[in-house]
C-alpha cells in the first residue's frame, strides 16, 4: 500500500464546516457516546465530512472534527491516514475506483481490472482522469473475497467482475448513472453461481425429533420452470435508477420518519387481506430473498399469498421495498417473477 499523505496545499480549502443538516446529525451522533468517550464518533464524522466534501478529506475537515471531538489533531490524522476508506486528495467526480489487490482477488483477476484502470483512467493511481471524472487506487481486502475480484466505489461494492463487466460499470458511471452494486455475473449475494447446489431436497423440518433435516417429497408436480436467469441488465438499471429516486425523496424526510411514513412518501401500500385464505398462508419464504423476519412483516401487512405479491404494481413494489428498508431489492431478487411462478405451482429457486 502506498504512503498516505494529505493533498498538497494548493488544493486544500481554507476552511471546512459541516452544513446545518450534517452538523445536527454530527451532534446527534456524538450524543450516542458518553461525554468522556466522544472521540468514538471520529470515524462516522470523518466519513460524513468526506461525503460532504466531494468524497475526499481536506486538512481543514480533519482539524474541524478534531476540534468538535476535543481530540489532538494528530490523533484524527492518524485515523484518517490509516483507513483507505478515507481519501486524502481530490478523487474523480463520478467515481473513485478502489480495486482490491489482495490474494483472493489477485488470483481471480484483479490485475486485469487494474489494467483497465490504467488504460481508461490514468496509468498511475491517485491521479484524476483527463476529464476529472475518475480516479483509482489499489487497496487491501475489502471483505468481499467470496465474490472476488471486486472494486469499491464510494459506499458500494461491485463484485464478480471481469474486465468486460468492469468496463460496463465504468461506462454507466461515465453516463452519470449509478450501476446496480453487488455481483455483476447474475448470482445473488455470495450464493453459488447457478443457484443453490446443496440441501436442495432436504428442507429443515423443525417438527422432526431433534429438529434434524429430513427429506420431504415435493407435494406438487412442477408446472413451470423456476426462474433462474436473474433480472436483465435493463431491469437492474431501472431498479438502480428508481432506488436513487427513492433515496433522494427519503432524504427530504425527517430523521424520525417511521417506516410507514417513508413508504407512503414513495409509493402506495398494497391492499392486504384480513387473514390468509382458508386460514392457510403460502410459505412466502420459498421466495428467494424473503426470510422469516420479512415473512412476518408481510403477514402483518396482510400479505399471505404468492398471487398477492405477483400482482404488485410499481407503486406497491416501491412502498413495500421502502417499508422493509431495502428499496430496489424486490426488483433485483425478482420477488414478483418468483411469486408468479410459485403461484403457478413451480418449485422455488430456493429448493
Ligand atoms: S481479497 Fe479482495 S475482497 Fe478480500
Amino acid at each position: 500500500m502506498s504512503v498516505r499523505r494529505l493533498a498538497p496545499d494548493e488544493v486544500q480549502p481554507a476552511s471546512f464546516a459541516f452544513t446545518p443538516d450534517n452538523l445536527a446529525w454530527a451532534q446527534k451522533t456524538i450524543a450516542k457516546y458518553p461525554a468522556e468517550r466522544k472521540a468514538s464518533a471520529v470515524i462516522p464524522l470523518l466519513w460524513r465530512a468526506q461525503e460532504q466534501h466531494a468524497y475526499w478529506l481536506p486538512k481543514a475537515a480533519i482539524e474541524y472534527i478534531a476540534d468538535m471531538l476535543d481530540m489532538p489533531y494528530i490523533r484524527v490524522f492518524e485515523v484518517a491516514t490509516f483507513y483507505t476508506m478515507f481519501q486524502l486528495q481530490p478523487v474523480g467526480k463520478k467515481a473513485h475506483i478502489q480495486v482490491c489487490g489482495t490474494t483472493p482477488c489477485m488470483l481471480r483477476g484483479a490485475e486485469a481490472l487494474i489494467k483497465v484502470c490504467k488504460s481508461r483512467i490514468h496509468h498511475e493511481p491517485f491521479h484524476l482522469s483527463e476529464d476529472g471524472d475518475f480516479s483509482w487506487e489499489e487497496v487491501e481486502c475489502a471483505g468481499a473475497c467470496v465474490n472476488a475480484p471486486m472494486i469499491q466505489v464510494f459506499s458500494d461494492t461491485y463484485e464478480d467482475l471481469t474486465p468486460e463487466s468492469f468496463e460496463k460499470v465504468l461506462d454507466a458511471f461515465a453516463r452519470g448513472e449509478k450501476p446496480a452494486p453487488g455481483p455483476q455475473n447474475g448470482r445473488h449475494g455470495a450464493e453459488p453461481e447457478g443457484g443453490a447446489l446443496t440441501l436442495r431436497d432436504l428442507p429443515f423440518n423443525a417438527a422432526s425429533p431433534g429438529g434434524t433435516a429430513v427429506a420431504e417429497k415435493p407435494k406438487v408436480a412442477p408446472a413451470a420452470p423456476a426462474p433462474e436467469a436473474g433480472p436483465s441488465a435493463e431491469a437492474l438499471a431501472l431498479a438502480a435508477k428508481e432506488e436513487a429516486e427513492i433515496k433522494a425523496k427519503l432524504s427530504t424526510l425527517s430523521a424520525d420518519a417511521t417506516p410507514e411514513q417513508k413508504a407512503d412518501a414513495v409509493g402506495s401500500r398494497p391492499q392486504g387481506l384480513p387473514a390468509a385464505r382458508d386460514a392457510k398462508a403460502d410459505k412466502l419464504q420459498r421466495i428467494k430473498g424473503i426470510g422469516p423476519v420479512n415473512e412476518g412483516k408481510l403477514h402483518a401487512l396482510g400479505i399471505f399469498h404468492f398471487d398477492q405479491i405477483a400482482a404488485w404494481t410499481r407503486e406497491e413494489i416501491r412502498w413495500v421495498g421502502t417499508y422493509l428498508s431495502f428499496p430496489g431489492r424486490i426488483d433485483r431478487e425478482e420477488w414478483t417473477v418468483q411469486a408468479k411462478a410459485l403461484a403457478a405451482g413451480s418449485p422455488s429457486v430456493k429448493e
